[in-house]
């Protein structure tokens, strides 16, 4: 295939705004799959995405378009999840295109991700086609859209497409532009072999199957290669293209973008990122790869049946080698057993691997809440990770901590800005900028420290402005707080699993809540039992459960004063002892409705 003849593309945009969806018309406007075959969002292809309409993983399909010039184009189009949790797969889309379609919602306009997104396009010096899609809808307002899209995106509208992706108009049309408009790739198919890998799935029949985008040379069944940053040499068994099953081809070349499977049995040998050469003619450079992306928030998983530990580990196996930006490594506790401690990109990131292992290998877990990695510097200057408080040194050890923060930019009607304002503050949020980008619409940026953010800024930031904001957020590094750990201490007993890491500040507020809550979860013992907060030796909160109180008068009848006495003296007695040597078990229910996340 000539590269004059092929163009690679993807969809970018805010969450929601209808790239799956216009991807499916562009599917069946090109006759890639019969009608009879298209199901709605055909390339979500995990039962997870269609549930909740939402792409998780980037996907890859092939097309061919008989243009209006007469000629027959290949064009390869990604479809590229929107939520910021997954802007890893989109960054590594973009870098495996010449083109964007970048597709905004005509009733609610730019948003959050679409100009991050955007942003990512233009740096990698893609050609931009702005679609403003849904202009079916009686809200819809194209022209002030077109203007948003200049003035906040910064790039040309002029020519914007007007679509809607779901009566098929303006479809005919976006083709035609990627043709003319998005620039054929470049490459050399004489010269070695230089393929990148953009993704890696595990497939069980297959083993790793690697999409790749050819940027020089071939590749075809048979050959062998090397894998340039692993070392490692394979014999090649398939090539292909997604149609969007697998469709096996003979060669893939230079500007093209297909799939590659080579008896590759994990897929941390198929390194996202690396370049594939041939073994006996190599290449002397490897592509440009990807930044790695380091976990950021952490939660534990553990099986609700015990004896479940084995399956969970075989699944979170399987699960990262279909996703590797999970990392995953074992841990135990006292109230949950045994169970590892993952790393997430997010929280929906989070929620989705929680559901997958759920729905696709059947184990049932119990996660516990969520949190940061934080840096300590210790008063003898060594540096530790802490990833849960029990990896914080005493109070008087350290020296410093350090929390990651993050660059918050949302968009908001301007009527909810001081409410946005207030919890920003109220979350340790510094103030970076604001602007109006019309009369209606602000962009709000604050620094805001991750562990505040994933507690729960989402759902009240939605609340309080009634879900009209969207929000995009960047990592800004660690910045050092006044962080401590609150321990709780039951009948004096430390109990590591409600231990917890807040600003000093909020020490106080967030103990008693703990406490409180504890006090309503603990039955009640022969004894008193008390609750304790405390930041290193300094109880901060406290509270009783009352003892159970035995009617040791029951039996004496009437009587004599002094011997009632005399009893309730003994059941005192008995009662401080027990005080003294007796444990509280706590129960399992307290420990889940502590350690849950919903
Ligand atoms: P993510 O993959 O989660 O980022 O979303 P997306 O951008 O792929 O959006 P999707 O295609 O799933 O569409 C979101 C919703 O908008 C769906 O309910 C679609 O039916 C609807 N939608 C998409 N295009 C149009 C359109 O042109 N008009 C109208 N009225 N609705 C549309």
């Amino acid at each position: 295939m000539s590269l004059s003849r092929i163009r690679n593309f993807c969809i970018i945009a805010h969450i929601d705004h209808g790239k799956s969806t216009l991807a499916d018309r562009l599917i069946e406007y090109t006759g890639t799959v019969e009608i009879r075959k298209m199901k709605a969002q055909l390339l979500d292809s995990l039962d997870l995405e269609r549930e909740r309409g939402i792409t998780i993983k980037l996907v890859p399909v092939r097309m061919s378009y008989k243009s209006k010039d007469g000629n027959e184009y290949i064009l390869n189009l990604i479809d590229t999840p929107g939520h910021v949790d997954f802007t890893y797969e989109v960054s590594r889309s973009i870098a495996s295109c010449e083109g964007a379609l970048l597709v905004v919602d005509a009733s609610q306009g730019v948003e959050a991700q679409t100009v991050a997104n955007a942003y990512m396009a233009v740096d990698q010096g893609l050609e931009i086609i702005p679609v403003i899609n849904k202009i079916d809808l009686p809200s819809a307002h194209p022209e002030s859209v077109q203007k948003e899209i200049e003035e906040v995106v910064g790039i040309d509208a002029d020519g914007a497409i007007l679509a809607s992706a779901k009566e098929g108009i303006g479809i005919q049309d976006i083709l035609e532009r990627i043709v003319a408009q998005v620039p054929a790739p470049e490459g050399d198919t004489e010269a070695p072999l230089q393929a990148l890998i953009f993704d890696s799935v595990y497939n069980n029949y297959r083993g790793v199957i690697c999409y790749v985008r050819v940027v020089n040379g071939t590749i075809t069944a048979g050959q062998n290669v090397r894998f340039m940053v692993t070392g490692s040499s394979y014999q090649i068994e398939e090539v292909g293209v997604f149609r969007p099953l697998f469709e096996p081809v003979e060669t893939l070349s230079a500007g093209e973008v297909g799939y590659v499977i080579a008896n590759i049995k994990t897929v941390a040998e198929a390194h996202v990122g690396d370049t594939i050469t041939d073994y006996e003619k190599p290449a002397v450079k490897q592509l440009p790869g990807y930044k790695k992306v380091k976990p950021v928030v952490f939660c534990g998983f553990y099986p609700v049946e015990r004896d479940d530990y084995p399956q969970l580990r075989d699944a979170l196996e399987k699960l990262t080698l279909n996703d590797s930006s999970i990392t995953f490594e074992p841990e135990s506790s006292e109230a949950l057993g045994f169970g590892f401690r993952c790393g997430f990109l997010g929280l929906l990131h989070m929620d989705v691997a929680k559901e997958r292992l759920h729905r696709e290998f059947g184990v049932d877990l119990v996660a516990t809440a969520p949190n940061v990695l934080y840096e300590i510097t210790t008063k003898e200057g060594d540096i530790i990770e802490a990833h849960r408080p029990s990896d914080f040194p005493d109070i008087s050890e350290i020296e410093e901590v350090r929390e990651p923060i993050i660059r918050l930019t949302t968009f908001l009607p301007s009527e909810f800005v001081g409410k946005a304002m207030q919890l920003c503050q109220d979350k340790r949020g510094n103030y970076v900028s604001m602007d109006y980008l019309s009369p209606e619409r602000v962009r709000l940026v604050y620094d805001l420290p991750l562990a505040e953010f994933i507690l729960d800024f989402h759902d009240k930031l939605k609340s309080q402005t009634r879900g009209f904001a969207s929000l995009d957020y960047d990592y800004r590094g660690y910045s050092a707080a006044d962080l401590v750990r609150v321990d709780v201490l039951i009948s004096g007993e430390a109990a590591d699993a409600f231990s917890f890491i807040c600003h000093k500040d909020a020490a106080f507020h967030r103990g008693q809540a703990v406490v409180r809550k504890l006090k309503e979860l603990i039955p009640r013992q022969l004894f008193e039992v008390p609750i304790q907060a405390s930041v290193g030796r300094r109880v901060i909160v406290r509270q009783n459960v009352k003892a159970l109180r035995k009617d040791v008068l029951a039996k004496c009848y009437g009587g004599d004063i002094s011997r009632k006495r005399k009893l309730l003296e003994k059941q005192k007695e008995g009662k401080k002892r027990m005080k003294q040597l007796g444990k509280v078990s706590i129960p399992q229910e307290a420990f889940l409705a502590f350690l849950k996340v919903d």
